[in-house]
């Protein structure tokens, strides 16, 4: 067991972590760090890391999750870094690196975040979430989530690129096409989130999204040991620079941690400066940083095409990117969107890297910072070259892939118009009026029939985990349809049958089984005449079931 704790960046409370809280419950500040025991954990490093494969997943002792049976992973984190060789010589710059996060599981380095934050939402019993996103995000969680067996409602700008929407969509996810800003498209997930009553993604403001973050740190470090050679005694070593295209921050914010993690425990001799790079039609850090304001000014109607960074809004990352780069150098630089499209051409014709237009953003900073003589000639630089989207193939999905949500004719500052319209379109994005209970004793299995029902069907879930829970569920609120176990403690499938058909209300409700017991013909002919299905597990794909329910339900 890890030993690991909870800190306020406010106030210094602290307590052993258990699960993640919202708020310090001192000072109410929202920024809390986790801590860890980092002697013991240096002891152990060079063991552990010597015979754990490369993905994120190896610097797990430094990871905020309490059991590894919640751990979801795709094998993310562990990209590659290299130098991008002509670019370095076009710039007179020999050690401009790129870490190449295109190459995670959905192609950008929310794949980190999203394996972790999916993990902790499974730690925590939360089947359903609500998340806003600029589209990567949304991708990411996605695919993680049906992974885990969490439905997802994904609340997207309507400037995404149509080509990312369709990915969420075809992940499972629920997608909502807000038109409006980001910052009012969170405001319309966050109203969806607490009318529902459910767990809704907190971004930056949740400890695992940024511990997450610091793996990219942990991998630079451990990479550059190996491509430069130790500094001194420290057997890894940090760049001089670490540039990322940010909308939040939580990138930088996650890798400066990392770093600083590794300084105290002896493995690096010095901190990186970090770049943060924005559009100019969307740039509230750097003109906030320029204008030498302690908090960001939002930017109420951001104009780029960039839709990806476009958060006007720029949160709590802000003061604290702010902080380090006044304490140890660094900057926040913009570019405007010509020149991110310029970058893109050149990386990619030059050093045959193609990328997204945001982290073509993080290049023309960089670009920028050559010019201006603020990365010297001997600097190490590491740029962030994230995201691409696979085009999903446009017939797959039919047209009714995405609700909309309309909030204004005109995208203006919060807060969002609480007109009737509004409150009764978020009310009819949930439709789900079927309902059906699974009654099914291992994890595991239930697990595998939520996701089966999340994904293609509009159903309101139940789950008990014994016959006898089950039977009182059932009992409390009839459902539309049971999916029945056979073998369970308490009350098997069998005695439960009986239950329900003794039952005037209940004896009509379909029922379908499945279970993984090979029937004797004693046993066939109790159900027979009273289960809809019988299915087999490990025999059949989700749409064969899916047929069936939907016969069942008509
Ligand atoms: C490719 C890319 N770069 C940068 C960002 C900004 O991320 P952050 O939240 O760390 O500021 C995003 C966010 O989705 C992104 O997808
Ligand atoms: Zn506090």
């Amino acid at each position: 067991m890890q030993e690991l704790f909870i800190e306020c960046a406010g106030c210094g409370w602290r307590e052993p972590y258990q699960k993640p809280r919202p708020a310090c419950p001192e000072c109410g500040g929202e920024w809390l760090d986790a801590r860890y025991d980092y002697e013991k954990v240096r002891l152990k490093w060079d063991a552990e890391l010597a015979r754990k494969p490369f993905t994120m997943w190896r610097y797990r002792e430094l990871l905020p999750l309490r059991d590894d049976v919640n751990l979801i992973t795709m094998g993310e984190g562990g990209t590659p870094l290299y130098p991008a060789t002509n670019l370095c010589m076009m710039l007179g710059r020999p050690h401009i690196y790129i870490k190449d996060e295109r190459q995670g599981p959905t192609g950008s380095f929310k794949d980190r975040q999203a394996s972790l934050a999916i993990s902790a939402m499974k730690e925590n019993g939360i089947t359903e979430a609500v998340l806003a996103s600029t589209g990567n995000v949304a991708i990411s969680y996605s695919a993680y989530s049906a992974h885990a067996g969490i439905k997802l409602w994904a609340f997207l700008t309507s400037a995404v690129p149509a080509e990312k929407m369709r990915e969420v969509a075809l992940y499972g996810s629920e997608v909502i096409k807000v038109t409006g800003t980001y910052d009012q498209t969170k405001q319309v997930a966050a109203d969806f989130a607490r009318r529902k009553g459910l767990y809704q993604d907190r971004g930056i403001r949740s400890i695992a999204v940024r511990e997450s973050m610091k793996t990219l740190a942990f991998e630079m470090a451990e990479q550059f040991g190996r491509i430069l050679g130790p500094v001194s005694d420290a057997p890894w070593r940090a760049p001089d620079w670490y540039i990322q295209a940010v909308s939040g921050g939580m990138g930088p914010a996650g890798v400066w941690k990392g770093f600083e993690e590794l300084l105290n425990m002896g493995l690096i001799t010095h901190m990186p400066k970090l770049a943060c790079a924005q559009v100019e039609g969307c740039a509230p850090m750097v003109r906030s940083f320029r204008a030498g304001l302690e908090k960001a000014e939002p930017v109420l109607n951001p104009q780029t095409l960039i839709t990806t960074i476009a958060t006007g809004q720029p949160g709590p990352a802000y003061p604290f990117l702010r902080r380090v780069i006044i304490e140890n150098g660094g900057t926040f630089e913009m570019v405007s969107d010509e020149e991110a499209f310029r970058a893109m051409h050149v990386m990619a014709k030059m050093d045959g890297i193609s990328m997204e237009p945001a982290a073509a953003v993080a290049f023309a900073a960089l670009f920028k910072m050559v010019a201006q003589g603020i990365v010297k000639p001997d600097d190490v630089v590491v740029v962030n070259c994230s995201g691409h989207t696979f085009p999903v193939e446009k017939f797959l999905l039919g047209d009714d892939w995405a609700r909309s949500v309309e909030v204004a004719a005109k995208a203006q500052a919060a807060p969002l118009p609480q007109e009737e319209g509004l409150l009764a379109s978020l009310e009819r994005l949930d439709q789900r009026v079927q309902r059906i209970t699974i009654i099914e004793d291992n994890p595991e299995a239930v697990r595998l029939l939520r996701r089966v029902l999340q994904a293609h069907g509009e159903y309101q879930i139940d789950e008990a985990y014994d016959g006898k829970a089950g039977l009182e569920m059932v009992r409390q609120a009839p459902p539309d349809l049971i999916l029945l176990d056979l073998m369970m403690p308490k009350l098997d499938g069998f005695g439960l049958l009986d239950a329900l058909k003794a039952d005037e209300r209940l004896k009509e409700v379909p029922v379908i089984v499945v279970t993984a017991r090979e029937l004797t013909a004693h046993e066939r002919k109790r159900l027979s005449g009273r289960v809809r299905a019988l299915w087999q597990k490990g025999s059949f794909l989700s749409t064969d079931l899916l047929e069936d329910i939907e016969a069942v339900l008509g």
